[in-house]
């Protein structure tokens, strides 16, 4: 700094940190309209809006309901633990409305298990992560036609392990609705295991 400040008259030495301040704001003005720009581009985008959320959300979100599915000798226990999981304004809106809003993120954790015979009896418990399904909540069906992952009210995908954006489905239609077509009266959801939004 003070080098490049030698040879510098003493009225330009006064009003250069006014100066550097001046294009520090607009750097950061510059900064914020990007970061602006960029979201609404990134909403606009169905590839991008469906994802798994990049937040930790079994420790932020609220916990809906979770499923045990028996392993083929039910003696074993569970072969797979679901967890269904979505942010608390969405329960909020579900209490008021009867519906979640526009936008709203479900995320399904499929777990591999363990299951020990404990004091309780043979218990099942989540192990490593199988993947994830995602689903988000387009109301006005926006996307349905702009992409094969969009259709019916939702944003349909599966995350295989713990990958968080490149998704293995290519058609809801396909890898999807067949199994939530018993559930299509309830908005396509399984309301039935949520406590939460039965109170
Ligand atoms: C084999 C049938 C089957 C397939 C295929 C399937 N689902 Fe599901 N899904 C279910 C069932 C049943 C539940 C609730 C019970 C459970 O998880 O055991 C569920 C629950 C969910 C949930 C939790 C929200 C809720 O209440 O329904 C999400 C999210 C979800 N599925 C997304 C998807 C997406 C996305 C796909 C396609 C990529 C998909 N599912 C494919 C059967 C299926």
């Amino acid at each position: 700094m003070t080098s490049f400040l030698k040879g510098t008259s003493p009225a330009m030495r006064r009003f250069l940190p006014g100066v550097l301040v001046l294009s520090s704001a607009f750097a950061i003005m510059a900064a914020v309209a990007h970061s602006e720009w960029d979201t609404a581009e990134a909403a606009s985008d169905p590839q991008t809006l469906l994802h798994v959320p990049n937040v930790d959300y079994r420790r932020d979100w609220t916990l809906l309901g979770s499923f045990s599915v028996l392993a083929d000798d039910p003696e074993a226990g569970a072969k797979e633990f679901h967890v269904v999981y979505t942010l608390p304004e969405n329960v909020d809106a579900y209490r008021k409305t009867g519906a979640f809003p526009d936008g709203a993120v479900l995320v399904k954790d499929v777990f591999a298990t363990n299951t020990e015979a404990m004091t309780t009896g043979t218990s099942s418990y989540a192990d490593t992560l199988i993947g994830r399904f995602v689903m988000v909540r387009d109301e006005a069906n926006k996307y349905a036609g702009a992409s094969p992952l969009w259709g019916e009210g939702w944003g349909w995908a599966f995350y295989d392990g713990t990958e968080k954006v490149k998704t293995v489905s290519t058609d809801y239609k396909q890898d999807c609705l067949g199994c939530h077509e018993p559930v299509r009266n309830q908005n396509f959801l399984h309301f039935q295991g949520y406590p939460i939004l039965k109170n």
